[in-house]
């Protein structure tokens, strides 16, 4: 089938996926059946356009690269915000990428429901409407008889979501456990090195892992919302963000560290749920010492993991990047190949 796209947000993971787009348009379109012309991109920042029959995206990958913006580019309809783009454009499916704030989940929660209630299909890659308002959202696609897909809010293109939602469906999932915040595991892994934890948070953030205010990672509000989301899809859970109780990495001591690994352990941020016996789910994130035989002790730096354990087929472990401009650029193209699939059906 063929898809008109709109960008919202051209920054890294728009950008991310512009380039996946541009390097494997052919085999998208004989392997998957899956073809597209990107008709709009709006920023807020870099400029937008608009062009019915397609715009030229490597040209304007070309130009936002060079110059930062997409300004000069002269080919189309120039300036139209993001509620017209999605709105008005011949778009059919809506990529939401632009900056939100993670307390009010806006403007992606607008642009979402905006787009929802114009029968557009979406995908995101921002926790913030996800962890706030899924049913809300997920209810509205089904009236509207369009989908929402978002397996970029966890572990990015690592498929977590997917991998529960769809190839453990089935397996009687009754705990995910795992290592879902890059920055606090690669400040525990440095930290070990004999890093301080100031110098290893300000490494993360000039690497780009962390969060804007990285408080949301080291107080692990951004791992709270990671796994809240993954109950509330995998288990069938209802929490809020709100609920679960939270405690971040910023107690964590150089000495600790020591001491557990010659105890044997590990410091390791977690987040979890439990299927509990009353059929209700519970999450939690907290720094657990985990014994080093197991796996997530092993998991160093910015990388990710999550246990899936199950009745079925016992633990399931997927390891792999939970951040960056190429992983969350294919977690987008994942989804628009997964609303193909199922549009097609
Ligand atoms: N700040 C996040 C992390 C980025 O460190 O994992 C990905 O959500």
């Amino acid at each position: 089938m063929e898809f008109n796209i709109a960008f919202i947000g051209f920054g890294v993971v728009g950008q991310g996926l512009a380039e996946i787009l541009l390097e494997q348009e052919q085999e998208l379109k004989e392997k998957y059946d899956f073809s597209f012309k990107v008709v709009a991109i709006s920023d807020a920042v870099k400029g937008s356009w608009y062009r019915r029959s397609g715009l030229d995206l490597k040209k304007l990958l070309e130009l936002v690269e060079k110059q930062g913006d997409l300004k000069g580019f002269a080919d189309g309809i120039e300036g139209w915000d993001s509620i017209k783009t999605i709105k008005e454009t011949n778009a059919n499916l809506i990529l939401e990428l632009a900056w939100t704030d993670l307390k009010t989940g806006e403007p992606a929660i607008t642009h979402v429901k905006t787009a929802l209630e114009n029968k557009k299909h979406v995908v995101m890659t921002n926790k913030g409407p996800i962890a706030l308002a899924v049913r809300e959202l997920l209810d509205l696609a089904k009236k509207n008889g369009v989908e929402m897909r978002y397996e970029g809010t966890v572990l990015s293109g690592t498929p977590a979501l997917n991998l529960g939602l769809y190839n453990l469906a089935g397996s009687g999932i009754t705990q995910a456990k795992g290592i879902v915040n890059g920055t606090t595991n690669y400040i525990l892994t440095e930290m070990e090195k004999g890093l301080s934890y100031e110098d290893a948070l300000k490494q993360a953030q000039e690497l780009g892992y962390a969060e804007a205010d990285p408080t949301a990672d080291v107080e692990g509000y951004d791992a709270l919302g990671k796994i809240v989301i993954l109950a509330n899809t995998v288990m069938g859970a209802n929490l809020s963000k709100d609920e679960p109780p939270c405690e971040g990495i910023t107690n964590i001591t150089a000495e600790d560290i020591a001491k557990a690994k010659e105890e044997g352990f590990r410091w390791k941020l977690i987040a979890g749920a439990e299927l509990k016996e009353d059929g209700s789910v519970e999450a939690y994130v907290r720094p657990e010492k985990i014994p080093l035989d197991h796996p997530l002790a092993n998991i160093m730096g910015p990388t990710n993991a999550l246990t899936y354990t199950t009745k079925y087929v016992d633990e399931v472990t997927i390891v792999g990047p939970g951040a960056g401009k190429l992983p969350t650029g294919f977690a987008v193209l994942t989804d628009m190949l997964d609303i193909n699939r199922i549009v097609k059906e």
